[in-house]
């Protein structure tokens, strides 16, 4: 039997990665965070030099990167080429690059593979923008997460907060409608949720009640 793949989609802080870290936990799946993914890339441009705008200077970085996860708390850890890039891939300038370079065909391409390889030796859990539509079409549940602009500026706002950031919420409610609207509209592979996936609205819900509302439809969809 081919492994079990929930497949989580939605915009950006809609809090997919928070469900599908303590989903993959409780299920003992391996977690795959796509976004950390283009992330990587994006901070691979800087380090390399080159702009994240120049779409043929970060296609010609992709073959020799090498993107890996590590299991950790609080968040999963990332490695690009071997050095730890967990936090810096969160970085203000990162965020605002990474929606450019993942619009690019052959770094979606190549990310695509890489997501796919994971999953047809694991049960996984992947969160991202087009797993449900394009990297696991046949995967059994299908969860596409979403939560209104305010409260999700909201939450990212403490996030930083606790991480000693100083942002401010106007501005951080700008920079998420900003990325929606480019991860919406982007040519391959756009934002948008699949016709057979759940969609599950988190505004005013606690952490708890989205992982009940997630388990219960995938006990649905995995029951037989
Ligand atoms: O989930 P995140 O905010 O870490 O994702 C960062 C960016 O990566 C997001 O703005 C769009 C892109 N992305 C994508 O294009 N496809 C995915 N499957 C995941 C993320």
């Amino acid at each position: 039997m081919n492994p079990i793949q929930i497949a989580i989609d939605g915009p950006a802080s809609a809090g997919k990665s928070t469900i599908a870290k303590i989903l993959a936990s409780d299920l003992n799946f391996v977690y795959v965070d796509t976004g950390a993914m283009y992330r990587a890339i994006t901070l691979a441009a800087f380090q390399a030099g080159v702009d994240p705008n120049d779409e043929s200077g970060v296609t010609a970085l992709l073959p020799d990167l090498t993107i890996t996860f590590q299991p950790g708390e609080p968040v999963q850890r990332v490695f690009l080429n071997g050095q730890e890039v967990t936090e810096e891939i969160r970085s203000v300038e990162v965020t605002a690059n990474v929606s450019a370079v993942s619009s690019y065909a052959a770094v979606r391409e190549a990310m695509t593979a890489l997501q796919r390889d994971i999953a047809s030796e694991n049960g996984v859990v992947m969160d991202g923008r087009d797993i449900g539509t394009t990297v696991l079409p046949n995967a059994q549940v299908k969860i596409f997460l979403i939560a209104s602009v305010a409260e999700r500026a909201q939450r990212r706002f403490k996030e930083n907060q606790a991480k000693g950031m100083d942002t401010s919420l106007a501005e951080l409610e700008a920079a998420i409608e900003k990325r929606d609207y480019l991860d919406s509209h982007r040519e391959i592979s756009p934002l948008k949720k699949a016709d057979d996936a759940v969609e599950l609205d988190t505004t005013g819900l606690s952490i708890d009640g989205v992982v009940d509302a997630v388990k219960a439809i995938i006990a649905e969809k995995t029951q037989n």
